[in-house]
């Protein structure tokens, strides 16, 4: 007879609780599952984020770690208590788009106000380990906040919001005083709405722990999936054993390749991916898919998996780009290992060269990368009685999850619905196929709703990385500094699947000259597959690589001929007039200039007059040496090349005067959906609290195309402005009529249309249109661009930029600190400073990761950065002071001239960090992540 579990008492937000102990289960999975409080989020389930953290009895705990059986007798604190502990009578802060903050904990409406809340997946821990250090220390310093909030980690990077935040709820505790605005460089905007620091809408929710994500969504009769991985990484598959999985009590369906009803591949362009790999076929990489479980429990699923029994025929391994192209490599696929040569041909760079005072030529190499979202894949298939599947997911590319979901069940598109859901993070990792069309042929063959919730380590191990490369760069310059000649040759991993490889290669190449005008240029850029994880999509699409190159050429060319760094980027920055390598005229909004200058006069007014030269300092109490490194960017903004780059946006006024918007481009953390209702508000007049964006539904929102190359700000912006001014005219005819005026002569308010005399309030205007009238739809299309084999505007815009870096160097411990940055950004007319500040935040902390800290280790195809402490990233103590400039050069098309933000944040931090290096060291860094010690003890053995 089993004996009566244990019971066990406790309180979970001053509520008691008595429940029977479950042996091995999480505090996290206790408090999620059977409580049902998914406020509290898992990122790693390793220990080592922290965001899963409350507190049990005062201490912050990691939740993912603990066992629910040693709670017994305690009481827990999550973040959906927190607002019961507000202090009574408290002051409410105040920010545009957000009413009743003055319900919440201070501590959560300074992450509202104080723009410490991105994609919000880590913001219960946050606030969480945040609220015990108050209780400890109500009086904190920034250092000490930093410390205590170094053990929870935030990959949007927003770590000094988190921390101004922290520091401005501990001066409204102590002093019971309203939480003070965040302090970011404001614009001067005559706009109502535009340029004005706004809140996020989503905000409240994310602080508050009622927003949700997909793993928190639960449907009656739920199976639990897992996937069966290959864990080889070039083979044939030649047996595949599934029946002791079958055979488990709880498992409802195995599917091997044999069971897949229609398409047999995925893929956004290149239909290459193997749904699941068959006996027989190739094996091309670790994260390769050989079957798919569904069972009634999670534990269940994860036992079936180990009981499958898979037999491989070894096969070479392709570990790099110049490997596979060598002729005697195997061929990886039918049309052999190139996916694509890229080539840009400008001028004649032999001539360009001859004509060179000094040339220099070196070679770089750069790392795999991931992009360590904080939110797992997670992917919930749900039968429909008409033979249709909604599928929920965090997804970059809605419609692209829709066709290949579709295809894969032998379905018309419209059978498939995908509901999208915020996401927790995706910096372009969501945009390929993960988990989906596993739950969706699950579902179908099971007839039940499925989820397939990715492990840290299975979201390591299969979804594409930033490419792996390595680039050679040769630059040719007169005895001015002038570039006369720039030739680069690029070889990027593109791994076992095409996935976003050319696209990505491709601005790789384009951006490999750097943001200067070149007469004479040559470039050859290599996509190759090879063995190792298939590489997309990651911010920055390969001018995060190319960039870094070249940035650190100009330092070497600089230093060659004796000119300063700024001064050799000054004299050669792309400006208006200007060509760029593949030919392209920059007729409006070219801001390199206003960029360097900027970071150049305000080094200036902080008494920096020879930053390139290393000093002493004490940092701590340690002497270090200490030195400034200087880089510049631009990076595209849209997809160009020739697509036809589109957005769709619906706008409709409700009968409670409240807006609509819909479309179904993706909110990923970066702040779109706040973006779209400003522009809507400025055109339409209408206060931010009475807008909803309404996003990512295939069945209820229009294609808004891929949120990727920074693009969604510009082509939806402008699906979303054009709807709002369709919307607007409408208003002015219907008023015009009732006034007996002409429209012109009428003027949107916050209260209604307006004569001057008279006003009709949004209630009567609502009344007075005809229902047809009430809704606008665009469908926009950004300007016409060229493929790059032809040359001339590839893209309709680029933002650009500049950084100084300053750098604290322990030598003999082999330690690198980044104590400061300007960033000076040109990403147009800025929309929302809050929703900026926290892009160039994130941008910087996430290139210093590139630059110092982040390294995916692949060993022979053997993925070795499997495991969270496997794959350290930036944390709240390797966040530097950080110091936004903003340039707008406000671009003729974009909405309001607004270009992107995205990604050009993090582009110049790499390079500018190794300049600061060789400064510092004399030793040229060619190689991410940047170890200093490995490399000195590597000069010392040559
Ligand atoms: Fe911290 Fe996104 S806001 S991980």
């Amino acid at each position: 007879m089993t004996p009566n579990p244990k019971l066990l008492h406790f309180t979970v937000n001053q509520k008691a609780y008595t429940l029977p102990e479950i042996p091995n289960e999480k505090l996290s999975d206790l408090l999620r599952v059977r409580l049902g409080l998914t406020g509290t989020k898992v990122g790693c389930g390793e220990g080592r984020c922290g965001i899963c953290t409350v507190l049990v009895d005062g201490i912050p705990t990691r939740s993912c770690l603990t066992r629910s059986a040693k709670i017994d007798g305690s009481n827990i604190l999550t973040i959906e208590g927190l607002r019961a502990l507000r202090p009574t009578d408290f002051p409410p802060a105040h920010i545009a788009g957000v009413e009743n903050l003055g319900l919440l904990h201070p501590l959560q409406q300074a992450f509202v106000t104080h723009g410490a809340v991105q994609c919000g997946f880590c913001t219960p821990g946050q606030i969480m380990r945040a609220y015990a250090l108050l209780q400890e220390n109500p009086d904190p310093t920034f250092d000490e906040i930093r410390e205590a909030l170094d053990d929870v980690v935030c990959r949007c990077g927003g770590y000094n919001s988190i921390v101004n935040a922290v520091k401005a709820a501990a001066d409204a505790l102590r002093e019971h005083k309203a939480v003070s605005d965040a302090v970011i460089p404001l614009i001067n905007s005559d706009y109502a709405h535009i340029g004005k620091v706004t809140a996020r809408p989503d905000a409240v929710a994310k602080v508050n722990g009622t927003s949700t994500f997909t793993d928190d969504l639960h449907f009656e009769g739920m199976l639990f999936a897992r996937v069966v991985r290959a864990r080889v990484p070039s083979a044939i598959l030649t047996a595949l054993d599934i029946r002791a999985a079958v055979d488990l009590p709880g498992v409802v369906a195995v599917m091997t390749a044999e069971d897949l009803p229609a398409a047999r591949h995925h893929g956004l362009y290149v239909h290459d991916w193997p749904i699941l790999v068959g006996v027989g076929e190739r094996v091309r990489y670790m994260g390769d898919a050989l079957a798919v479980i569904a069972a009634e429990t999670q534990a269940i699923a994860d036992q079936a998996v180990e009981l499958v029994k898979a037999e491989f025929e070894a096969l070479p391994i392709i570990t790099g780009p110049v490997e596979g192209l060598k002729p005697d490599a195997p061929q990886l696929h039918k049309h052999g290992n190139l996916l694509k040569h890229i080539k840009v041909r400008r001028g004649d760079v032999e001539k360009g060269f001859a004509e060179s005072a000094v040339v220099l030529e070196h070679v770089f190499h750069t790392p795999t990368t991931d992009h360590y979202f904080m939110e797992p894949e997670c992917s919930i298939c749900v039968p429909r009685e008409d033979g249709g599947f909604d599928l929920f997911d965090a997804t970059q590319i809605p419609y692209a999850d829709r066709q290949q979901v579709a295809a894969a069940l032998g379905l018309i598109e419209e059978q498939v619905r995908i509901r999208g859901q915020r996401a927790g993070g995706g910096f372009g990792g969501k945009e390929d196929i993960a988990g989906q069309i596993h739950a969706a042929l699950l579902a179908q063959k099971t007839g039940r709703p499925v989820k397939l919730l990715f492990t840290r380590r299975e979201s390591l191990l299969v979804h594409p990385k930033r490419h792996a490369t390595q680039i050679r760069v040769k630059l040719g310059a007169d005895q001015n500094g002038m570039l006369l000649a720039a030739e680069t040759e690029l070889y990027g991993d593109t791994g076992a699947y095409a996935s976003l490889g050319d696209k990505v290669m491709t601005r790789a190449a384009t951006h490999s000259t750097g943001p200067y005008a070149v007469a004479n240029v040559k470039v050859d850029c290599y996509a190759v597959y090879t063995n190792n994880p298939p590489a997309g999509a990651f911010r920055g699409f390969g001018v995060t690589q190319s960039a870094f190159v070249v940035e650190s050429a100009m330092d070497m060319l600089a230093e060659k001929l004796g000119i300063d760094p700024l001064e050799i980027r000054l004299r050669n920055a792309l400006k208006v007039g200007d060509l760029t390598n593949t030919g392209q005229l920059l007729d409006s909004s070219a801001g390199l200039p206003d960029c360097l200058k900027g970071i150049s006069s305000r080094m200036r007014e902080l008494g920096i007059t020879d930053p390139f030269t290393p000093v002493e300092e004490l940092i701590g109490d340690k002497p270090m040496k200490t030195c400034w490194g200087l880089a510049a960017a631009y990076k595209n903004t849209g997809l160009g090349g020739g697509a036809d780059d589109a957005s769709a946006a619906e706008v409709r006024l409700l009968k409670n005067c409240r807006l609509q918007i819909k479309t179904a481009a993706s909110e990923i953390g970066q702040g779109m959906v706040t973006t779209l209702a400003i522009i809507a508000a400025e055109v339409l007049k209408l206060p931010m609290t009475q807008i909803n964006v309404f996003v990512m539904d295939t069945d209820l929102t229009p294609n808004a195309g891929p949120t990727t190359a920074s693009r969604q700000t510009y082509v939806t912006g402008n699906a979303v402005r054009l709807a709002s001014e369709q919307l607007k005219n409408n208003l002015l005819e219907v008023g015009a009529s009732i006034f007996g005026v002409e429209p012109s002569s009428l003027t949107l308010a916050e209260d209604g249309l307006t004569d001057g005399w008279q006003t009709l309030d949004w209630q009567r205007l609502w009344q007075l249109l005809p229902e047809a009238e009430r809704a606008a739809l665009v469908h926009y299309h950004a300007p016409a661009t060229r493929p790059i084999e032809e040359g001339g505007k590839i893209h309709v815009s680029y933002s650009f930029a500049a950084q100084a870096v300053k750098i604290a160097v322990d030598e003999a411990a082999g330690k690198v600190k980044v104590l400061q940055v300007l960033t000076a950004n040109d990403a147009g007319k800025v929309i929302n400073p809050l929703g900026f500040q926290g892009q160039v935040e994130g941008g910087v902390v996430m290139g210093i990761g590139q630059a110092l800290i982040e390294d995916f280790k692949v060993v022979d195809g053997i993925i070795e950065s499997d495991r969270a402490a496997r794959y350290p990233i930036p944390r709240m103590q390797d966040s530097p002071e950080i110091e936004s400039i903003i340039v707008e050069a406000e671009t003729k098309e974009g909405p309001f001239g607004a270009k992107g933000i995205g990604e050009i944040t993090s582009i110049p931090t790499i390079p500018a960090i190794a300049n600061a290096l060789y400064f510092a060291t004399g030793v040229r860094y060619d190689r991410l992540p940047i170890r200093l010690k490995e490399k000195k003890e590597l000069e010392a053995q040559s």
